[in-house]
């Protein structure tokens, strides 16, 4: 009797997962509803001087950033919130507006504890001016494209909030063709790059360098917030941030979020450097490098595919 009963219950899970949203142009980005049903909102939005945005194209590494910046903040006021409280209602995703659910703003708003971590995915052009009215410092973490077409694609398959990715090669097209959510990785990762010739308060890092040396990425991110964590509070941050210890974590791992079925592929997928060459082909890199060069002009953003 149990595997019918799981069956069921599997079966009316699926028939109340929404259906699959479509994309479509806003403001010259392609979005889905859920990101854009409460623009005014978000575009009206009253950041305060101490919030810290960080800024993201998916899958570049934003869960990883959000939890070493809340650890860095307040694993030692407040150890606890690690294992009880889930990330995305510690650091709100400014945009996101699920029926039913809380939108990210109101999170965002409501949250209790300073300064306010915020995360969104919005490219530079969009996100809300009082960002930049009050001076706020921003976290920007850029992955190599590859990796992050790659990440996106397993994302697709299993977050029913995403359009449907199809097969990997229509959804490289897509990738290429900037068809995603968010938009082109191109615009994005360039965009918030000039960005940060601009505003100082803007930390541009790597997912890469993150991988290679965690704790010198940290270092950087605590000189830039002006943190000084004891030896010991260091390790225990670079420690609980170790992609099995985050994707053991059900604070950490989204397994509490109806909208992802992580029996198609795990949020905490990975977490590697290079998996694009498990499903890249040798056409599909050198059509992918040749569009690379004429869209990725300046020299001084550089991305490391293997490390
Ligand atoms: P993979 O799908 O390649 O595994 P985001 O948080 O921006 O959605 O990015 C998710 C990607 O970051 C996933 O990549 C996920 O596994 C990876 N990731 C999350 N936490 C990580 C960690 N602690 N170490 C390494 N990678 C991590």
């Amino acid at each position: 009797a149990w595997p019918i009963f799981r069956i069921s219950i599997l079966i009316l899970i699926q028939m109340q997962l929404p259906p699959r949203p479509t994309l479509f142009d806003f403001h010259g980005v392609s979005m889905t509803r859920c990101f854009t049903d409460n623009w005014d909102n978000v575009q009206n939005f009253q950041a305060r001087p101490d919030d810290i945005l960080i800024a993201t194209y998916p899958k570049g590494g934003t869960t990883w950033v959000s939890y070493i910046l809340d650890q860095l903040y307040f694993g030692k006021m407040c150890p606890e919130r690690q294992t009880s409280v889930p990330l995305h209602e510690r650091v709100p995703f400014l945009e996101i507006c699920i029926p039913s659910l809380p939108t990210g703003k109101d999170l965002a708003d409501q949250l209790p504890t300073t300064p306010r971590l915020i995360k969104t995915h919005l490219p530079v052009q969009l996100v809300p001016k009082s960002f930049w009215e009050q001076n706020c410092r921003i976290v920007y973490v850029a992955r190599n494209a590859k990796d992050s077409a790659v990440s996106y694609f397993h994302f697709g398959r299993m977050n029913h909030v995403q359009p449907e990715p199809g097969d990997w090669s229509t959804f490289l097209q897509n990738f290429i063709e900037g068809k995603m959510v968010f938009g082109p990785w191109y615009d994005h990762v360039n965009g918030w790059w000039k960005k940060k010739q601009a505003y100082s308060n803007l930390h541009y890092m790597f997912y890469e360098d993150l991988i290679e040396d965690s704790g010198r990425e940290i270092d950087k991110l605590c000189s830039f917030l002006g943190l000084s964590p004891s030896p010991e509070e260091r390790e225990k941050v670079i420690t609980g941030s170790k992609f099995d210890n985050m994707k053991q974590n059900k604070m950490a791992n989204f397994s509490s979020v109806p909208m992802m079925d992580q029996k198609v592929s795990p949020f905490m997928r990975k977490g590697k450097v290079g998996d694009w060459k498990n499903h890249f082909t040798v056409a599909q890199s050198e059509e992918f490098d040749e569009d690379y060069k004429r869209k990725m002009k300046d020299p001084t953003l550089k991305f490391r595919t293997d490390i």
